[in-house]
């Protein structure tokens, strides 16, 4: 949430930073915002995405090679010119970007009143500026010590780039619990809340530690911790492709995201699985395997679609490894006090790695003594680095901010983890080594139903005007009627639940008439007849019912509106298949109503703040 970026070199720094801005919107587009150095800074700012803040800028000119810019996620102070970054000092001699929350704003926004301080905005950041500010006023030696006095006072979590009026040279970093990579380049570096502005100009980056600090400055840079400790940097090089975060002919990342998926979720499986024998292979995994052959369960913690993700996984580990498992979510998990016990396993799924939740969970359950893993999608993120064990999904750059292709991975990861953990338990059966050969069919198997996309479009015409829509399914087809209904509403911004099937006559049956939507998960599986009971249910009572069926069924055909097939599989992996539908469904519907798919209202694509 809130991207930021800074370029100190011998470049225009401007057109570097808007360009990285945009690079990073998908992580808050309330407000954008940029600060120029040379020799005085100049602050732009604008409510709305970069767009706005180009417009405004014009061609303003400021010549300069020292910047930062910021894409905000409004959480204190509502989306306002005012309350965007960068923010400055009353003396305007420092200006600050910042990315998450300064929890503790109140009594330090107390204290500086008290010392004649003033504040024009809402934020929080305002108030860490004007305390870099009181230091400095109160005898820091420079800017940095300025900020590492401020900073010992915050409680929270940041990650923020400085600039100093009168040390124009430079740019000061510094992060806890917010994520910030470095960008070395020659004679040039470039800071940034992720790789995606960086990969233009250097492949070579320093992911900054926890409570890590970093000095930029034009002719090198110093790596310390914000106790002033220096540190030695380790270098590294990321393997990250310009085309993976552009948009590649499509005209949204959604779209080009879900067309993708045949070849991320052959990603996903690349060299895990034997293709003569189904055996799966974890590399990820190996130092762990006698805690994973002795646990006791396996806890996953995720949010969103990744806790979505984990209750598929849920059934497929009971099923295969035989081994008890709680799906939490990691918001709740964190708070609960919960019972965790050092031979329990804890999974954290989670695309980008930096969900503050997930991590904070994590945290809890290293310090009960758990083995801790993840599976993530972005090399190099928080949850990665933390865990002591896992499995990257590979799916490569998810940009649009609803998820799609991740799911999918995760989905496929989980499934080979599974079946993984029953090779190391003896649980394994022929079945599954079959399941796993299936697996590498799954690929073509999307493939196919992508082929499908125009005919969604026309149900997509139908439910355009829709105002609820219900999602059910069974047994594993649940979480996907979870899925569904999310990425229904979060960007056709409809009214939409997922309830496992038979739970409909518990409550939500109240609800089917005409006006009522459906979507049946019913793919062929040990719950289709009473799927097929509950399809009829809805029927009678006048709801419209679209189904997801496997191909060739004839039976529902005869009872739903519409009916979209997708290929036969191996039952356990149909929500790989099942999702793809209600993804394009959610995609053309959002579109038909004018909805920015990618960038969906008040929305943000990784979630740094609790
Ligand atoms: C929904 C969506 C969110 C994320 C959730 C967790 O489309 O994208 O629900 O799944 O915010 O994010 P990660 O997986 O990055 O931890």
């Amino acid at each position: 949430m809130c991207g930021i970026v800074g370029y100190i070199g011998s470049q225009q720094a401007y057109p570097i930073l808007i360009e990285g801005l945009k690079r990073l919107e998908y992580r808050g587009y309330d407000s954008a915002g940029v600060a120029l150095q040379n020799g005085k800074i100049h602050v732009y700012k604008k409510r709305g995405k970069v767009v706005e803040l180009e417009n405004f800028v014009g061609d303003a000119g400021v010549n300069a090679t020292v910047g930062m810019g910021h894409t905000r996620w409004a959480t204190h102070g509502e989306p306002s010119d005012l309350n965007s970054h960068p923010h400055s000092s009353r003396s305007g001699k420092f200006a600050l970007i910042h990315n998450g929350i300064i929890e503790n704003y109140a009594v330090l926004k107390e204290k500086l009143s008290r010392h004649g301080y003033t504040f024009e905005s809402a934020t929080d950041t305002e108030v860490l500026v004007q305390l870099i500010d009181f230091f400095s006023n109160e005898g820091a030696h420079n800017a940095e010590e300025a900020v590492r006095l401020a900073l010992h006072e915050v409680v929270g979590a940041y990650g923020i780039v400085v600039m100093a009026s009168d040390e124009p040279d430079q740019l000061i970093v510094a992060r806890k619990g917010s994520p910030i990579v470095l960008g070395i380049g020659e004679g040039e570096y470039i800071v940034a809340s992720d790789a995606a502005p960086i990969i233009a100009y250097t492949k070579d980056v320093i992911y900054l530690e926890e409570e890590g600090m970093a000095i930029l400055r034009k002719d090198g840079y110093e790596i310390k911790t914000i106790g002033n400790i220096p540190r030695t940097p380790l270098l590294e090089r990321i393997e990250m492709e310009l085309e993976t975060i552009e948009k590649g002919g499509y005209d949204y990342f959604m779209l080009k995201e879900i067309m993708e998926q045949p070849r991320s979720i052959a990603e996903s499986i690349r060299g895990r699985v034997n293709k003569d024998n189904g055996v799966v292979w974890l590399g990820g995994l190996v130092d762990v395997q006698d805690r994973l052959r002795n646990a006791r369960r396996v806890i996953f913690v995720a949010c969103g679609t990744s806790w979505h993700a984990g209750l598929v996984a849920e059934y497929l580990f009971e099923d295969f490894a035989r081994i008890p498992v709680e799906v939490e979510y990691a918001s709740e998990f964190r708070y609960r006090n919960p019972i965790i016990y050092p031979d329990d396993v804890v999974i954290a799924i989670s695309q980008s790695g930096e969900t503050a939740d997930t991590l904070a969970a994590i945290q809890l359950a290293k310090e009960a003594g758990a083995l801790v893993m993840g599976v993530v999608n972005v090399v190099g993120s928080s949850i990665a680095r933390g865990t002591e064990a896992g499995v990257y999904i590979h799916a490569g750059p998810e940009i649009g901010v609803a998820s799609t292709k991740a799911f999918t991975s995760q989905v496929t990861v989980l499934t080979l983890m599974a079946v993984y953990i029953a090779q190391l338990r003896g649980t394994a059966t022929p079945e599954m080594r079959s399941a796993m050969k299936e697996l590498l069919n799954v690929p073509a198997l999307v493939e196919k139903i992508l082929e499908s996309n125009d005919y969604i479009h026309s149900i997509a015409e139908e439910f355009r005007d829709a105002t609820n829509f219900l999602y059910l399914g069974r047994g594993l087809n649940f979480p996907v009627a979870l899925e569904g209904a999310l990425k229904l509403k979060e960007i056709s911004y409809i009214h939409a639940e997922g309830y496992p099937a038979a739970e409909m006559k518990h409550g939500p049956i109240a609800l089917i008439d005409a006006n009522m939507p459906v979507m049946f998960i019913a793919t062929k599986d040990e719950s289709y007849d009473k799927i097929v009971s509950n399809l009829q249910e809805v029927v009678t009572r006048g709801g419209r019912v679209i189904a997801v069926v496997s191909e060739g069924d004839t039976n529902i055909r005869d009872l739903a509106e519409f009916v979209i097939e997708v290929p036969q599989t191996n039952p356990l992996l149909t929500p790989l298949l099942t999702v793809i539908p209600q993804q394009l469904l959610s995609y053309h519907i959002a579109m038909m109503r004018g909805c920015d798919v990618d960038q969906p209202r008040n929305l943000a694509k990784s979630v740094t703040v609790e």
